[in-house]
């Protein structure tokens, strides 16, 4: 199937041009048919013979190039099912998320009517410098794809955020890409995401930072392999992704009836969401006055959604999320057997890259048994691509 897939890698001049040569080659024996446009940069790093070797093709370098016709930017956008930026400099983040086409890959960018995948690579200053990371995010809002950059030892000699990924992280998004499989078909997962906010008077709120994010790349990701999907959302700012049955609700009492009722009919739970545990005891119908001295506001806890859903599991695969700042096995642990659930997705939210609002994860997975399997840093589509695997696998046992 793969070898119908035709992919143009577009290499941009960062040092990571070296890894992209194993990319190509890892491409192309994957069965791809692949094609490579280099920048004026990217030359100065790898001449382009060396691409043209390894992907098979020869490699396009100028807009304007007499013998292949001045429209050849329309036929290489119109042509292939996916486009890799690997690496992407800043420069070329730039350009693209200001509408700049001024040679052959920025132009073809801009003719593409195929999925566009960034995978950044450059000095970690560079990368966290607030205009990349809002080009990055401009980017991200317009539809176009990424794999975040992995930490480590740069060339530049400092350790940091900005190399290129793990190539296999790449090539798994690529593949996501290319050939959405449905191997999720005929099953139905329910997902909660975003927080919960409960109601101390008809102004004010309890909530807490997430997002949803994680939630709704999970949602998408079960949608796009062909499982029926339901998605259970606290208040976000995000787009719902297609194919999913959204059902809005705001407090935890909501979240709680809304899942208790779809759950008979459901095989798989990924519960993202951050529930509030308690809430006021008391909401107020009027708007609280201040007063002189402190104001005291009573709690009391909420249900734990996820351990009623233990509780009454049958044939359901669970998956629970926790947030840590401390002792994250012990603590998983306790909750993957204490609410019964096949396996506790496990976050330090104290580590760069990981957590609330981020668009990447560092997590573990723990499972009853104990067992510990470590993710390294990934892009939270890739990670909830990861995490119904996983599920599937422990649902298919189950059968
Ligand atoms: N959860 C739930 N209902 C709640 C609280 C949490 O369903 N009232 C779910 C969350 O969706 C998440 C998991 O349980 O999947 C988190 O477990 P929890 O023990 O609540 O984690 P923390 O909130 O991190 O726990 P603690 O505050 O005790 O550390």
């Amino acid at each position: 199937m793969l070898a119908e897939k035709k992919i143009t890698v577009g290499i941009t001049g960062g040092i990571a041009v070296f890894k992209a040569a194993q990319l190509v080659s890892s491409l192309k024996a994957g069965g791809f048919e692949v094609n490579v446009i280099m920048t004026r940069s990217a030359q100065e790093f790898v001449k382009p013979i060396t691409f043209q070797v390894l992907s098979g093709n020869s490699v396009r370098t100028e807009l304007f190039d007499p013998m292949r016709g001045v429209v050849q930017h329309i036929e290489l956008a119109t042509h292939p099912d996916l486009i890799v930026i690997a690496p992407a400099t800043a420069n070329v983040l730039g350009k693209v998320a200001n509408g700049i086409a001024d040679d052959l890959l920025t132009t073809v960018i801009m003719a593409a009517s195929c999925p566009v995948l960034f995978c950044p690579a450059m000095n970690v200053n560079m990368y966290n410098n607030a205009v990349v990371q809002r080009n990055i995010a401009t980017l991200r809002e317009l539809g176009y794809e990424f794999v975040e950059p992995g930490t480590g030892r740069l060339a530049c000699g400092v350790a940091g955020r900005g190399r290129l990924a793990d190539l296999e992280l790449i090539i798994e998004k690529i593949k996501s890409l290319v050939s959405p499989c449905r191997d999720m078909e005929g099953l139905t997962v329910m997902v909660t995401a975003g927080p919960t906010v409960e109601p101390i008077d008809p102004v004010r709120y309890i909530t807490n930072r997430s997002t949803g994010k994680m939630g709704y790349a999970v949602a998408g990701a079960a949608a796009g392999r062909g499982a029926k999907t339901l998605l259970i959302s606290g208040p976000t700012v995000l787009k719902p992704p297609d194919g999913v049955e959204l059902i809005n609700v705001e407090t935890a009492a909501q979240m709680y009836e809304a899942v208790m009722k779809r759950y008979p009919d459901v095989d798989i739970v990924v519960k993202t969401a951050a529930v509030a545990d308690y809430r006021p005891k008391d909401a107020s119908s009027q708007k609280l006055k201040k007063h002189e001295g402190p104001l005291s506001l009573a709690l009391v806890r909420n249900p734990d959604i996820l351990a009623e859903l233990g509780g009454k599991k049958n044939k359901q695969v669970l998956v629970g999320f926790a947030a840590e700042t401390s002792d994250l096995e012990k603590n998983s642990l306790q909750k993957v057997t204490g609410k019964n659930l096949d396996f506790l997705v496990a976050n330090d939210i104290t580590q760069a890259g990981a957590g609330f609002g981020s668009d990447t994860n560092i997590v573990k997975f723990v499972y009853p048994d104990g067992a510990v399997k470590q993710m390294p840093l990934m892009d939270k589509t890739v990670l909830a691509r990861r995490i119904l695997d996983e599920a599937l696998a422990l649902r298919r046992k189950r059968e």
